[in-house]
């Protein structure tokens, strides 16, 4: 049984773009963040508010804000690593903060220089301080169904951190497959021993497609009773600890998908593939969507 509605949470502009090696001008990623709101897309990640020596493409956050301004019904989330970011998130105008651990000690390291309970410890404040300004917090985990440092993940060690982000006050857990090397049975049981700590309406699911299998562990998390899907469009992206790993699961592959099983997502995929040429063409090669390339620019079929 698949759920009648699902939430696509487009994480491109963030997750995707944080990986270009030329740096994407700040009005090019707004245009981008624009056309996605356009198809329909009711979740856009923006920007980070991280160190720009961590992660030079997302220095220009700020600006990136202010150039979407608001729009209604559209939320723009960003990531804030610790106090410092939330500040300047805020200072920025946004409404919905995320914060990233990961279910393996050397992912932790690796991407924000602690270990995890540290970071656990490091968000606490975050988290308080959300509360206090009605900001709505969402976790990440990542690594869920392996680490390009540490190998093999217990499902355990993913329960554990996504129920502490959640008693933190976490109002969704992304549960990110980062390096892509998941299968549908494997996550089927990660997301199965996860939901007895978390329930299931408060999980999300972030597969990256190195190895294919992001759509086949998507419909297994449906299946599970999951309906918050992160994607990024075109399928940009990337894990800078991971050699060979793809971005995420193309958004146009995730729409397409469910269009076809009849399940509603409100994105209109011609505007979608438009906007995923659009970011694709600025960076000079073709979408890594299927999708995209399938249906050729504007959405019209390919010849
Ligand atoms: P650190 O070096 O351990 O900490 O970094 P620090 O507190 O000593 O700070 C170092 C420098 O950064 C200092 O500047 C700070 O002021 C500055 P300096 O004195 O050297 O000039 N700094 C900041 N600047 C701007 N904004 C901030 C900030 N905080 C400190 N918020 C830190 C720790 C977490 C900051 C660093 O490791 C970091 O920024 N990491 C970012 C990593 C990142 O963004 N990774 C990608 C996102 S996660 C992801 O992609 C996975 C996910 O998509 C799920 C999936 O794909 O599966 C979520
Ligand atoms: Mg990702």
């Amino acid at each position: 049984m698949l759920p009648e509605k699902v939430t696509v949470f487009e994480v491109g502009p963030r997750d995707g773009l944080q990986n270009e090696k030329e740096k994407v001008p700040a009005a090019v990623k707004i245009e981008l963040i624009g056309k996605l709101a356009d198809a329909g897309l009711r979740w856009v990640e923006a920007a980070s508010f991280v160190s720009p020596k961590w992660v030079p493409q997302m220095a220009d956050a700020a600006e990136v804000m202010a150039g979407i301004g608001r729009r209604r019904g559209v939320r723009f989330p960003v990531l804030t690593p610790n106090m410092r970011g939330y500040e300047a998130a805020r200072a920025a105008g946004a409404t919905v903060v995320a914060v990233f651990a990961a279910a393996s000690e050397g992912f932790s390291r690796a991407n924000i220089n602690c270990s995890v309970d540290e970071s656990l410890e490091r968000f606490v404040p975050v988290l308080e301080a959300a509360k206090r300004d009605g900001v709505a917090v969402r976790g990440y985990v990542s690594c869920v169904l392996g680490c390009p440092m540490d190998g093999a993940v217990p499902p355990e060690d993913v329960a554990r951190v996504a129920k502490a982000l959640h008693d933190m006050g976490c109002y969704e857990i992304s549960l990110g497959d980062t390096i892509g090397v998941g299968t549908p049975l494997a996550a089927r049981k990660m997301i199965e021993t996860v939901a007895r700590e978390v329930p299931m309406g408060r999980l999300a699911v972030h597969f990256h497609d190195t190895y294919g299998q992001a759509l086949a562990n998507i419909l297994a998390a449906l299946e599970c009773g999951v309906s918050v899907v992160d994607a990024s469009v075109g399928g940009l992206g990337g894990c800078p600890y991971a050699p060979g790993a793809t971005g995420n699961v193309a958004t146009e592959e995730v729409v397409y998908m469910l269009d076809g099983c009849g399940v509603e997502t409100g994105i209109d995929l011609k505007r979608l593939v438009g906007a995923s040429w659009f970011i694709f063409d600025h960076l000079g090669r073709r979408p890594v969507s299927r999708v995209a390339n399938a249906l050729g620019r504007g959405g019209a079929q390919a010849s």
